[in-house]
């Protein structure tokens, strides 16, 4: 076996690498191509990771690298209206000719705040990456997919109900799972199907940061599902490469959670 090339960093430059075994001469054969927001840690680079296996040609826009080598890295601060452009053009051309994509969007913030302490300020600097960067890359790379495509959401329990403490991210995930519905409605017969995954905890950064390392939290944290621990991102990347697989899902949430326990 051949060992998978580096991983390769592209930042807003207006080409992209050779395409993986897959190129005679200019011509792409059979050419699967996997596009992850936020591949650089947690579910999006074990997803990145899944993919690559399955011999995807991968895609990471985040602001930092994936680390799985083979993957390439478009640096892309989801923020940034240009950033987006920069990297869509990209990967417009990445998806020319390919027979499916898979297009996860995976990258999110989460910020403790409240109904009554959130400023507007704070809410739409959360929307714009979790919700006005996902339109964005839509607008650009949705007429683009071939038929056989797939645009997964990746969601969260607080997509169906909320939490005290979390209310930006609430009303963000909300948003994404009307996004996912209406890409349901509006792709209708296009041969492209769209789905929401919602994990549950799971061992990523972004627990850690809100949870911090006190192993008596992660115990209490862990024991609020039916198998009494953290879900691990390859668990949920497992079931994101399933979604994309099998279209008849289209339209469906699906809660990855272990079981939650429910207060
Ligand atoms: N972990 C959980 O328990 C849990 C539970 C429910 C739902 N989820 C959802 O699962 C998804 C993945 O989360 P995770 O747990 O894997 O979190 P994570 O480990 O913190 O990863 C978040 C990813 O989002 C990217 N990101 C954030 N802001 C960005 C920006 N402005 N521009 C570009 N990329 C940005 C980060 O990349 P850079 O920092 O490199 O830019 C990072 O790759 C999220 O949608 C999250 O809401 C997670």
């Amino acid at each position: 076996m051949t060992s998978p090339p580096k991983s390769r960093s592209l930042p807003y430059i207006g080409a992209y690498p050779a395409r993986q075994a897959h190129t005679v001469g200019m011509k792409s054969l059979n050419m699967k191509v996997a596009i992850i927001t936020g591949a650089s840690v947690g579910i999006g680079s074990a997803t990145a990771r899944s993919f690559l296996e399955e011999g995807y040609a991968v895609f990471s826009l985040a602001r930092r690298q994936c680390p799985v080598q083979g993957v390439t890295s478009l640096t892309c601060d989801l923020t940034s209206e240009d950033a987006i452009n920069c990297a869509a053009d990209i990967l417009e051309k990445a998806v020319t000719d390919c027979t499916e994509v898979a297009l996860l969007h995976n990258a999110s913030q989460m910020r403790k705040d409240s109904a009554d302490d959130c400023s507007s300020d704070s809410l739409s600097q959360v929307l714009s990456t979790n919700v006005i960067a996902i339109n964005s890359l839509n607008q650009r790379l949705l007429p683009r997919l071939p038929k056989s495509s797939s645009v997964l959401y990746v969601g969260s329990t607080l997509s169906e109900k909320a939490v005290p403490g979390a209310f930006s991210y609430v009303v963000s995930k909300h948003a994404q799972l009307g996004m996912m519905r209406a890409t349901c409605q509006d792709l209708m017969g296009s041969g492209i199907h769209t789905a929401m995954i919602c994990p549950g905890f799971t061992d990523t950064e972004m627990l850690r940061t809100h949870l911090g390392n006190d192993p008596e939290i992660e115990a209490a944290v862990a024991g609020m599902n039916s198998f009494n621990r953290l879900i691990e991102p390859r668990e949920i990347a497992e079931l994101i490469l399933w979604a994309h697989h099998h279209p008849v899902i289209n339209g469906a949430v699906l809660h990855a959670n272990l079981g939650q326990k429910e207060s």
